[in-house]
């Protein structure tokens, strides 16, 4: 079954420069809820010198009304961030990590086995207490230093995450740039070892490709999604990596393949134009132009 993954709240907001009062966040999130959105990627527990918008998460998640079968996660790159969301009561986290070196040291200052190595006592800790964890692999196709990245580089560190305990590992092109070909060179290697149920596809859309790489990534089974609604979003430490695919035009082009979700279009408009009026800049995705 196809599901989308809302991104908004965090990879969404986190690179908006307007500082979003918690309480609209909050608010953001109710109406996400409200238009159908099961899965929320609520906020980030990393150092505020870092990403500043998402230095409230912790408010945000005490102030948020889950309704009956949403999930919320929360980024945590390290035992740091693991242990407040643990504090809290959430029941999932994510923790990321990338294929390239260069990209790896500026968001989160380790190499890729760093990161590795101190995600282990968050796993371990992940499962004495019950709690999912989702893996990020960023630059997983282009990198914004590096330029492009090898498959081959890629799929160990998929295996790493899931050998570790990740239930999922979702595959970052951070800067939009993948192309089709690259997700299919990716999709049907991982295929062939058997591990696209394990995967989601993130894609950025940077130039427009990301429906383009959903569709190619569908051809190899890939079920799980990441949007942004208005498609929002984009990493501070990935320069030129604007939004995520937005999530209604995500919705719009499933329905065109059939594919039905239980999100609610309107509902999902009301949403975007609450946050749109918040952060001081117009968004444009296609499907939002459409219904606005
Ligand atoms: P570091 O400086 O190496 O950390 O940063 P450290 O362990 O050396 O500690 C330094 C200080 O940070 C200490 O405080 C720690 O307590 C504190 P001090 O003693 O100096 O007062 N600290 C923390 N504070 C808050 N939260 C924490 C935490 N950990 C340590 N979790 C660190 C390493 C990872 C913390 C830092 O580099 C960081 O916060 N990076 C975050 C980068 C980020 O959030 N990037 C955006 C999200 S990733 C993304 O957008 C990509 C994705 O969407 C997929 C895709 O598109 O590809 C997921
Ligand atoms: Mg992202």
């Amino acid at each position: 079954m196809i599901q989308i993954k809302e991104m908004a709240p965090r990879d969404g907001l986190q690179n908006e420069k307007v500082k979003i009062l918690t309480e609209d966040k909050i608010e953001f999130i109710q109406k996400l809820q409200q238009a159908g959105i099961t899965y929320i990627e609520i906020g980030a527990f990393v150092h505020p010198d870092k990403v500043p918008q998402m230095a409230d998460t912790e408010a945000v998640i005490r102030g948020v009304d889950l309704q009956e079968g949403v999930e919320t996660s929360v980024l945590v790159p390290n035992m740091h961030g693991f242990q407040k969301a643990l504090d809290l009561g959430m029941k999932e986290v994510a923790v990321f990590t990338a294929a390239s070196e260069t990209f790896n040291q500026k968001n989160i200052n380790a190499s890729i086995q760093e990161s590795l190595d101190r995600f282990k006592p968050v796993f371990e800790a992940a499962e004495n207490n019950g709690i999912k964890v989702r893996g990020y692999i960023s630059t997983a196709f282009v990198c914004p230093f590096e330029g492009l990245v090898s498959t081959n580089k890629v799929i160990p560190i998929i295996e790493s995450l899931l050998e570790m305990g990740c239930y999922e590992v979702s595959i970052g092109d951070t800067i939009g740039k993948a192309t089709t070909d690259q997700v299919t060179e990716l999709f049907s290697k991982t295929h062939q070892l058997g591990l696209n149920g394990w995967l989601a596809g993130h894609f950025h859309d940077t130039y427009g490709q990301a429906l383009e790489n959903i569709k190619a990534s569908l051809a190899f089974d890939i079920e799980v999604f990441d949007a942004s609604a208005g498609g929002l979003g984009g990493c501070p430490y990935a320069p030129g990596a604007p939004g995520n695919v937005a999530t209604e035009d995500v919705v719009d082009f499933l329905n065109s393949q059939n594919i039905t979700l239980p999100i609610q279009i309107n509902k999902l408009i009301e949403a975007i134009s609450f946050i749109e009026s918040k952060i001081g800049r117009e968004l444009n995705s296609k499907t939002y132009k459409k219904y606005k």
